[in-house]
């Protein structure tokens, strides 16, 4: 007889956005003329940059042609996209990361969910407090996270590193040494962005208890102040503890197209074993490399005029986020992120929940945002707003919640 994964079965309720869009749906229904503008989830709205479409285009054509058709591409991707990644975000950073250390994705969701894979269960997991949902969740399909305790909103074998307004969002080394420690720079969902010394410190952390930093820098494009490191690599000793997730999503609008790429240093061990190794088996095993036509769409993000069409649309986006940062501290509230990062956390007016804010902003504003409680527990009284939106829907939003 056939058994089930018992360890799903340890997942709380439905998944936030599930939640999210089934309220939207029955207050749009009772509602039907209410003009419901969305800054809640992360998806983009800016169409793809147009070198992107032409890359695009071409690469089609080739696989209509017997002389440049393409079947299975290489398990950790194409070199022409290895090779620009490694020059153009690492080696011109100063980071010494290899073309062989990258392994082409369809994307980082599926890498940080995937990547404990190749860890014992055994390990005990680190995470921040509010927490992008999928770092936690895999651990808990794999048997590693424990139980839950609804009335802490915690499972009870995962260390929990609150970031509040008191630490600037940023955790504190825990007391309880991890094993695996997963860290979010540019932050998702607070905003929040970590100094280069700050994350030595995790670092040097790191590499004294042999623990692993997952590093999830999905959004350092976004980042424009000096002294903040875009890669984990920037830190001394970062290649013998640490792995980096990267995502095409938010750089350049690939969130329907598909494309990510995590780095794992060939130098970087556990028990004496390679994780280069282990995570190119698993890649080699269960995953057949991300499309050709997909894969030049992303060489052509580094293209000058690409890297100019991108960080044209960065902009927009934080021209986005600039105008929600200063519409809502202008209304009162207060209001962090949103500056190298194109999410903005705001604390809820007059201790109400993350939640019953929600309703008010649906039903007064009819605005939909996400409520910061389904990042987890400290993320109680915050709500996030994104900056993905377009310019019109982003200042109807906030002149909506002006007069709330
Ligand atoms: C922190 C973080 N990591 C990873 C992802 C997923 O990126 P991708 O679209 O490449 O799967 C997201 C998407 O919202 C994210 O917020």
């Amino acid at each position: 007889m056939a058994k089930v994964n018992g360890n799903y079965l340890e997942l709380p309720g439905s998944y936030l956005f599930s939640t999210i869009g089934k309220k939207v749906r029955e207050y749009a229904a009772a509602n039907p003329d209410a003009k419901i503008l969305y800054l809640g989830i992360g998806d983009v709205t800016q169409p793809i940059a147009p070198e992107v479409i032409g890359a695009l285009h071409a690469a089609v054509d080739e696989m209509g042609h017997a002389g440049t058709f393409r079947g299975y591409a290489p398990d950790l991707g194409y070199e022409f996209l290895r090779n620009v990644i490694a020059e153009k975000d690492f080696r011109d950073r100063g980071c010494d990361v290899l073309a062989e250390e990258i392994f082409v994705s369809d994307g980082a969701k599926c890498d940080c969910g995937n990547i404990q894979e190749i860890f014992s269960v055994d390990n005990k997991v680190a995470v921040c407090d509010p927490v992008y949902p999928v770092y936690v969740d895999s651990n808990v399909m794999a048997g590693r996270a424990g139980h839950y305790d609804p009335a802490t909103g915690r499972f009870s074998n995962v260390i929990y590193m609150p970031c509040t307004a008191q630490n600037g969002f940023v955790p504190e080394l825990p007391k309880e040494v991890p094993d695996l420690i997963y860290l979010c720079f540019p932050n998702n969902p607070t905003g929040a962005v970590i100094s280069k010394d700050r994350l030595q410190e995790w670092v040097d952390y790191a590499n004294k208890n042999g623990a692993v930093i997952l590093y999830d820098a999905a959004y350092e494009s976004y980042i424009s102040s000096p002294g903040i490191p875009h890669s984990i690599y920037e830190c001394e000793g970062a290649k013998d503890c640490a792995i980096e997730f990267r995502s095409f999503s938010k750089t350049a609008g690939f969130t329907g197209l598909r494309l990510g790429f995590t780095v794992i240093p060939r130098q970087l061990k556990a028990e004496g074993i390679s994780l280069w190794s282990l995570w190119a088996r698993r890649h080699g095993t269960k995953y057949n490399g991300a499309p050709y036509i997909i894969q030049r769409a992303g060489e052509a993000v580094y293209s000058e005029a690409g890297r100019q069409q991108v960080r044209e649309q960065i902009a927009y986006y934080m021209g986005n986020a600039h105008y929600i940062c200063e519409g809502l501290r202008e209304a009162g509230y207060e209001v962090s992120g949103g500056i190298n990062a194109p999410y903005i956390w705001l604390r809820t007016p007059g201790e109400m929940t993350s939640w019953d804010f929600f309703d008010k902003l649906l039903t007064e504003a009819n605005v939909v945002g996400t409520p910061g409680s389904g990042f987890g527990p400290s993320g109680e009284h915050y709500f996030r707003l994104t900056a993905f939106g377009t310019r019109e829907t982003t200042i109807e939003a906030v002149e909506r919640m002006k007069k709330m």
